[in-house]
């Protein structure tokens, strides 16, 4: 197995009795997601799309992939959301966090239409100026404000750099099949573009064109993702807590949510792990946080964060519990030399690896966080690799829905997402939302007094 959990940190937290009690509630999720009898149950694409996928796509993805990295230095995704997180972190796990800083003979890959900023867009253009530019636009909805403005911004860059018959070519759209203004504008403007399933919602979606092509883009396999995604499917099938990681962890974070832990942190002891916390934050808090529920998704990276937040997970209240994503072989490492006379008073650690002593970070901090009230859940990854990306995407995947159906709220959909839209769309003055328009601005200016 490409990811494995460890629960030996958590007996003082959870007893046998308890995993007991929880077991029915886990079966029935289980069966509701597999027999498609739960909330949102037309979106439910992403459980056999591993083993469903059409191979073909992937050679159209590969292919696009080509050639985005022969055209372009730099490579745009424009997308919010399920539409970027998945391959942000992919390319991060895969490559590194410094990916755009390495040498390589792959673009650069930057990411927009993720806030409404003009200095990140200004300086991302300023950026693209003397540079071959390819973008990806990707929007399920196809009509996301914030991809939108983006994706309207570069497109007329890339129209006003190339012409418009050669901008054609480096637009790539990545978008709901059927309807959409995003849809329409591709088929129109003959766009290369690729189909989001409508039964895959966005935060499920990175094992599709969404996620796979820019993850293509920077040179990893997509298909060996798929065969870890397909392998991960295999190995989650028992409906029991022993012998299926995903109902056990969403038996745990149910139990312990129960017992007063509300925060979940995601904690990843190395820099590229940082885009995985990232999404993870979405899926679980979108998944999860409503009628009044849910367990509040948080993430770090330790050591680093043990110096700002690790105070209060340590010794403030005691509403948190950690999971904790550990590498099991990294390949590159740096062994520390003695030094003359001991001048730095490091010679104790003469002749170990960095990845060692970050290893005995991690021993000291479980103990000491556990000593602390904070359980805490392992996950060891087996490497890092294609393979066990996509495994551990469909982990979360699957143990999100398990976990959400546990809780008794729908995991596929994010009504919550619409008020401040449909705020800021009565404030701009859209069409259709005049009533509203006339009473914000009053509550606005009420609480300005
Ligand atoms: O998980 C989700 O459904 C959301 O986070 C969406 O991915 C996000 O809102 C972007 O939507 P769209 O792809 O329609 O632009």
């Amino acid at each position: 197995m490409a990811v494995k959990l460890e629960n030996k940190y958590l007996y003082s937290f959870i007893s046998s009795e308890e995993y007991d009690e929880i077991l029915p509630q886990i079966k029935i999720a289980h069966k509701m997601l597999h027999l498609k009898t739960g909330l949102g149950n037309d979106s439910l694409g992403w459980v056999d799309l591993p083993n469903t996928y059409d191979r073909e796509d992937i050679k159209k993805i590969n292919k696009a992939a080509q050639k985005i990295r022969h055209d372009s230095n730099i490579f745009i995704v424009i997308g919010i959301g399920g539409s970027y997180l998945g391959a942000k972190a992919a390319i991060e796990f895969l490559k590194s966090h410094n990916y755009n800083f390495l040498k390589k003979n792959t673009p650069k890959i930057f990411f927009i239409g993720n806030n409404i900023s003009s200095g990140a867009i200004s300086e991302l253009l300023e950026m693209c100026k003397e540079k071959e530019v390819s973008i990806n636009v990707i929007s399920k909805s196809g009509s996301t404000i914030e991809t939108s403005i983006a994706f309207k911004i570069f497109r007329e860059f890339l129209e006003n750099k190339y012409g418009k018959e050669k901008a054609k070519e480096r637009i790539f759209v990545t978008t709901g099949k059927g309807s959409g203004i995003l849809r329409k504008m591709a088929d129109e403007k003959g766009y290369i573009s690729f189909d989001i399933p409508q039964d895959i919602g966005g935060r499920y979606s990175v094992l599709t064109p969404v996620g796979l092509l820019p993850i293509a883009v920077c040179g990893a396999n997509a298909e060996e993702i798929l065969n870890g995604a397909s392998a991960a499917g295999g190995d989650f099938q028992k409906n029991d807590i022993e012998n299926n990681i995903c109902n056990k962890y969403a038996a745990i974070r149910n139990i312990l949510y129960k017992k007063g832990k509300q925060i979940e942190i995601l904690v990843g002891y190395e820099p590229r792990l940082y885009g995985i916390t990232e999404w993870f934050k979405q899926l679980f808090a979108e998944s999860e946080g409503k009628n009044s529920k849910g367990i509040f998704p948080s993430a770090s990276i330790f050591s680093t964060d043990l110096h700002s937040i690790g105070q209060f997970i340590q010794d403030g209240n005691k509403i948190i519990f950690e999971t904790v994503l550990q590498i099991e072989n990294n390949s590159l490492d740096i062994v520390i030399k003695k030094s003359k006379n001991d001048e730095d008073k490091l010679n104790f650690l003469e002749g170990k690896t960095i990845s060692h002593i970050n290893k005995k970070a991690f021993e000291g901090t479980v103990l000491a966080h556990t000593d602390g009230g904070v359980p805490n859940i392992i996950l060891n990854l087996k490497n890092i690799s294609e393979y066990t990306l996509g495994y551990m995407i469909y982990f979360f995947e699957k143990a999100c829905a398990i976990s959400g159906y546990t809780l008794g709220i729908n995991p596929f959909n994010q009504p919550g997402v619409e008020a401040y839209k449909k705020n800021m769309f009565a404030l701009l003055g859209k069409d259709g939302f005049e009533n509203e328009k006339e009473e914000l601005e009053k509550r606005l200016k009420n609480s300005e007094r």
